[in-house]
């Protein structure tokens, strides 16, 4: 496996509950690196268009609406195929499918608070680091 970066977000209902610190061990203990991050608040548009691939599904306003709610931790993971190794610690996106000891598993409290975001794949991994952050901001 090549090292690769994701991008993550840790979502306003685990910032409201101050969960940042548990899900960064869970990140850490699977051997990803913390290489960026930064505590946000996004607007309801900033959060649409990181999103705007859902624009048509009929949960995209409550999505933005929840993403605008209170501040979100977004970051940068680096690793061994860190986009499917976040993937892995974060679990299924609904939380009832997730696997015992994931992110989602032990945090979310429904699939649209679901705690945590990452990249699904190197394409779109590279467009949602750079909506975040710039280059010098990167710290391997
Ligand atoms: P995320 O991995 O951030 O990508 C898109 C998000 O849309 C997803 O996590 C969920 O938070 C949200 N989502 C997906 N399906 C639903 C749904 N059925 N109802 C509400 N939100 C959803």
């Amino acid at each position: 496996m090549a090292i690769e970066r994701t991008l993550s977000i840790i979502k306003p209902d685990a910032t409201r509950r101050n969960l940042t610190g548990k899900i960064n061990a869970k990140f850490e203990e699977a051997g990803l690196r913390i290489v960026a991050q930064k505590r946000i608040q996004l607007t309801k548009a900033q959060a649409g268009e990181f999103y705007k691939v859902h624009a048509e599904r009929p949960f995209y306003d409550e999505l933005c609406d929840f993403m605008a709610s209170e501040p979100v931790v977004v970051q940068v993971l680096e690793g061994d195929g860190a986009i499917a190794k976040n993937r892995e610690v974060m679990g299924a996106t609904n939380p009832a499918d997730a696997a015992p000891g994931t992110i989602r598993a032990e945090y979310a409290e429904s699939v649209g608070e679901n705690s945590v975001h990452g990249s699904d794949a190197p394409e779109t991994a590279a467009v949602e680091i750079a909506y975040f952050f710039s280059g010098l901001e990167l710290v391997g």
